[in-house]
């Protein structure tokens, strides 16, 4: 297997439900954080981290996403002409090369573990690979997924995101059974998807970025239904473990907002939002306010 990681998966394909009714039209992955979708935050990840192919695995309804990587000649035409450089350059971030990016279709929302299968074929059979959930947006001074693939080179076996929650959340993530706990790295002999209250095996949950072996992409080939009548990605790592091959959990540096969730879009948006020069001082003076007045904010 190569070491290097090169290629990532964005799973897009969920229906996006604890959106609606914003979702009926506008995918979850374009809602804007202060001014960026969503998405904007996941390639620049994946960029930092040396990822060269973007793979999209989407759904009816996503074509907003698809456009989004598009060159825009009418308004490119209109900014030069205004003499807009600066947001010329802005739009510069959201372009891709010919052949960079690629769009997969799921058929039907039956699970992470299926959306990601779903990009086999544009896959090798020994190259690892990167997967990103958009909607888990992470706050770090080195983006999360370079940090993980600078330890997977060192150390290539599969790695997933990990994160301590309380107790009363554990249900639902993905927790991480802990075999050995390095620090930053720890080793998991088990994995259990959205376990039933009381019985997480720890408070070390999965969070939305992977770093994966080739034979993770073997497993998804014959799993079944999971938790929820899923096909969960959890389990196919899980397998991995099985299997006698090691899986780490990598608790990153950095500040996670669960922005699938509306409280953790609220929270992320106020936090980018303050940690923007141009916005912080208006923003933070209205925050003061609502604190001391809420009546008066309303
Ligand atoms: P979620 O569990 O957040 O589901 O999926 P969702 O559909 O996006 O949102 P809700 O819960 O209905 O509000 C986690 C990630 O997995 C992708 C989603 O797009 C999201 O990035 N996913 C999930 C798929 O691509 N396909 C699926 O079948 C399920």
């Amino acid at each position: 297997m190569k070491n290097k990681v090169t290629k990532a998966i964005f799973p897009v394909a969920g229906l996006g439900t604890r959106f609606l009714p914003a979702t009926k039209s506008v995918p979850k992955e374009i809602m804007t954080l202060v001014d960026r979708p969503l998405i904007q935050y996941a390639i620049d990840e994946a960029r930092a981290a040396g990822i060269e192919e973007f793979i999209f695995v989407t759904s009816r309804g996503k074509s907003a996403l698809e456009d989004y990587f598009d060159h825009s000649a009418v308004l490119e035409a209109e900014l030069a002409a205004k003499g807009k450089d600066d947001l010329l350059e802005v739009l510069q971030s959201t372009y891709m090369d010919s052949g960079q990016i690629a769009y997969i279709r799921q058929h039907k929302a039956l699970g992470l573990g299926h959306a990601v299968w779903c990009a086999r074929r544009l896959l090798r059979a020994d190259e690892p690979f990167a997967v990103i959930l958009p909607d888990d947006v992470i706050a770090a001074e080195k983006p999360c997924l370079q940090q993980m693939v600078e330890a997977f080179e060192e150390n290539p076996a599969c790695m997933v995101a990990a994160m301590e929650v309380p107790a009363d959340k554990a249900k639902s993530y993905g927790i991480l059974d802990v075999k050995e706990d390095m620090g930053s790295v720890v080793t998991v002999k088990g994995m259990v998807e959205k376990p039933k209250p009381g019985t997480a095996p720890s408070n070390l949950a999965v969070i939305g970025r992977y770093v994966l072996t080739p034979h993770v992409m073997e497993n998804l080939h014959h799993m079944k239904e999971g938790a929820g009548g899923e096909i969960q990605l959890t389990d196919a790592i899980a397998d991995e473990i099985t299997a006698g091959r090691p899986v780490h959990g990598f608790r990153f540096n950095g500040q996670r907002f669960d922005c699938g969730s509306k409280a953790g879009f609220l929270q992320a948006t106020v936090s980018f939002g303050l940690a923007r020069d141009d916005l912080r001082d208006e923003l933070m003076g209205y925050l003061q306010d609502v604190v001391q007045h809420p009546q008066a904010a309303q």
